[in-house]
């Protein structure tokens, strides 16, 4: 399929909603049935500076000030739209991007605290305005969260159910904000029936 223009679809939600197994399977989809160029990437930790970066904020065991943790990851996400999103988009391939600006402002705004309109005004100069055509929320609950984490859990995974339901409801308030780019998926499903909810919201765009 011959793509008119370039697509940016971001995929959030709380950590172990599914988002990254969603992300890979739309991606096996669009390649093998559709047959279009797709480009993948995360945040934090896009190849490589990213990755330096991803390691500093989620393995340091100190003490973190929230404005620090903030800038590393705006500082990640300006590495990675200038070096893998723009670039993509602009020779119209269809990048999936695992984490983007709505996990600044669920995490570091409705989970941490820190002002919100300041937030999107840095995440607006971090992208360079770039927004994404379509964002998809994997919503569960903090319980089904909780499990699919297992045992393992980074810095901010560590934080706990609480801070999780701050940044679920976050998650939520966003999508209302943003009807047109936001779309919340029910997430507590089968990996199939998901699957084919994120396809078809995806060919819309096309
Ligand atoms: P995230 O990227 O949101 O942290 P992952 O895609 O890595 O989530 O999934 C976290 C865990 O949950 C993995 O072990 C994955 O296999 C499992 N998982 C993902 N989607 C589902 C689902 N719909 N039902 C049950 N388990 C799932
Ligand atoms: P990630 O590894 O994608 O989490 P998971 O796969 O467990 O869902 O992201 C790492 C953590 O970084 C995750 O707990 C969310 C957090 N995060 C923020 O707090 N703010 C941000 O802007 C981003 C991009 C991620």
């Amino acid at each position: 399929m011959n793509l008119k223009k370039g697509y940016f679809i971001t995929f959030e939600g709380i950590d172990g909603c599914g988002k990254t197994t969603q992300m890979e399977l739309l991606a096996d989809y669009l390649r093998d049935v559709k047959d279009v160029a797709v480009i993948e990437t995360r945040e934090p930790g896009a190849k490589g500076l990213g990755e330096k970066i991803r390691g500093l904020l989620l393995d340091y065991d100190g003490e973190v000030s929230p404005q620090c943790e903030m800038f590393l990851f705006l500082a990640d996400r300006a590495q990675n739209i200038d070096m893998i999103v723009n670039p993509a988009v602009e020779s119209r391939k269809i990048v999936l991007c695992d984490r983007h600006t709505d996990s600044t402002i669920a995490y570091q705004g409705y989970g941490r605290g820190l002002d919100i309109e300041e937030l999107t005004t840095l995440n607006s100069l971090a992208t360079r305005h770039r927004k994404p055509d379509l964002t998809i929320i994997f919503d569960v609950d903090v319980q089904t969260s909780l499990c699919r984490m297992g045992k393992e859990h980074d810095r901010i995974e560590a934080e706990g159910a609480e801070f999780l339901n701050s940044v679920r409801n976050g998650y939520l308030t966003i999508a209302k904000m943003e009807p047109d780019r936001v779309k919340v998926i029910d997430a507590t499903r089968s990996i199939d029936e998901i699957h084919k909810d994120v396809v078809n919201l995806v060919e819309k765009l096309f």
